[in-house]
């Protein structure tokens, strides 16, 4: 097992990473759970397959677990659902001091962690997630949210949980699909700053994809390091190295809002799709080599993700894209920062990238699949 601390100024917590973690859950929480009955909040799929598990745990200590079993999909990122999980937790007499269990994947640590932020002005709370992205990216690092008809994410705080139990048993039932989705995030990392790693995830994404364990291991615990360290300089996302974590997600939101969030794109492959877009932007301004940009499209597509804008069949322009792009929650005074790349490992922010020129380069990557 790796334990990986998250060393925030006055709130440290470690990030455990390992195969059985759920089975341990008790003895994992160190402590942290203080009384007898224990909230933990969840969604239907992840409690069919890991209910009994972590339930077994907590009656084998001596607690009492309460369930809190959602619908899964991003619908449950509500008000509705937000409002009714914080009157069953303030029904069930959560104290401050107590912990909220967040148990699935990103949709359910948003949630649950909001929930946590708010009730009371804040509890405490242990995120325990069920998918590859959960674990390299949402369960670390404290952003909690819901959506609005606004948009994705607009109401959330930043709040950071106590304990992080990244279980790697729970990626075997995940779908490929899904799993596929969230090593977009794992290569991630190494694009923005570690091209080490990329050249790592060149060599073995395939085996670690597949199951090997200790590749699994070593792929989830390095982009958990690697994001700790980002979190600890720059909670808040306020001097620059945080953002650097949206790299791909400027046009990755715009093509999750073209495609209406739904099952069409998965917000790990438009993460994917959207780091070959910015990588292919970044050649075309002669940041980086086009070859560079290739290296990243071929990976994705080696590991058999859609790496090709002109895949997703789009009827619209590159307009249209730019449109979604000027809803994203990072435009800052009518400007829109870009993460671009001049190199694999050398991400930085872009605050003068001219948008009718990205609305011309996306009009011809809608059709670049066509033309060749
Ligand atoms: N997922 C990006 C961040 O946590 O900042």
């Amino acid at each position: 097992m790796a334990v990986i601390p998250v060393d925030i100024a006055g709130r440290p917590y470690e990030v455990h990473v390992g195969a059985g973690l759920l089975a341990e859950f008790v003895p994992l929480c160190r402590g942290k759970l203080r009384k007898r009955a224990v909230p933990i909040v969840t969604d239907r799929n992840v409690h069919a397959l890991w209910g009994e598990v972590i339930e077994t745990s907590l009656r084998d200590n001596g607690h009492e677990p309460h369930w809190r079993i959602l619908p899964p999909g991003e619908q449950t990122k509500s008000w509705d659902q937000l409002a009714a999980t914080v009157n069953w937790l303030l029904d069930l007499e959560v104290e401050r001091g107590d912990h909220v269990v967040a148990l699935g994947g990103g949709v359910i640590g948003d949630l649950a962690g909001f929930a946590s932020a708010i009730l009371k002005r804040g509890c405490r709370f242990i995120q325990v997630p069920t998918t590859l992205l959960a674990q390299v990216d949402s369960s670390v690092g404290g952003k909690t949210a819901i959506n609005s008809p606004a948009g994705k994410n607009l109401v959330g705080a930043f709040h950071q949980p106590s304990l992080v139990l990244a279980d790697l048993a729970v990626l075997d039932t995940l779908p490929d699909r899904e799993l596929l989705a969230g090593y977009a995030e794992v290569v991630k990392y190494g694009l923005i700053s570690d091209a080490d790693f990329f050249a790592w995830c060149e060599r073995n994404g395939t085996a670690m994809l597949g199951g090997d364990a200790a590749l699994r291991e070593y792929a989830v615990s390095h982009s958990v390091a690697a994001k700790a360290r980002i979190v600890a300089m720059d909670e808040l996302e306020t001097s620059g190295q945080r953002a650097l974590l949206n790299l791909g997600h400027t046009f990755g939101h715009a093509l999750e809002a073209e495609t209406g969030y739904s099952a069409r794109l998965l917000h790990g492959e438009a993460v994917a799709l959207g780091m070959v877009l910015a990588a292919r932007y970044s050649a075309r301004r002669e940041l980086m080599p086009v070859a560079s940009a290739d290296r990243i499209a071929d990976h994705f597509a080696k590991a058999g993700m859609r790496a090709e804008l002109a895949e997703l069949g789009l009827d619209c322009s590159g307009r249209d894209l730019v449109a979604h792009m000027l809803h994203d929650k990072k435009m800052d005074a009518g400007t829109l920062p870009f993460l671009l790349m001049k190199g694999i490992g050398r991400t930085y922010m872009d605050r003068e990238v001219p948008l009718d020129e990205v609305a011309a380069f996306l009009d011809v990557e809608l059709l670049r699949g066509a033309a060749s």
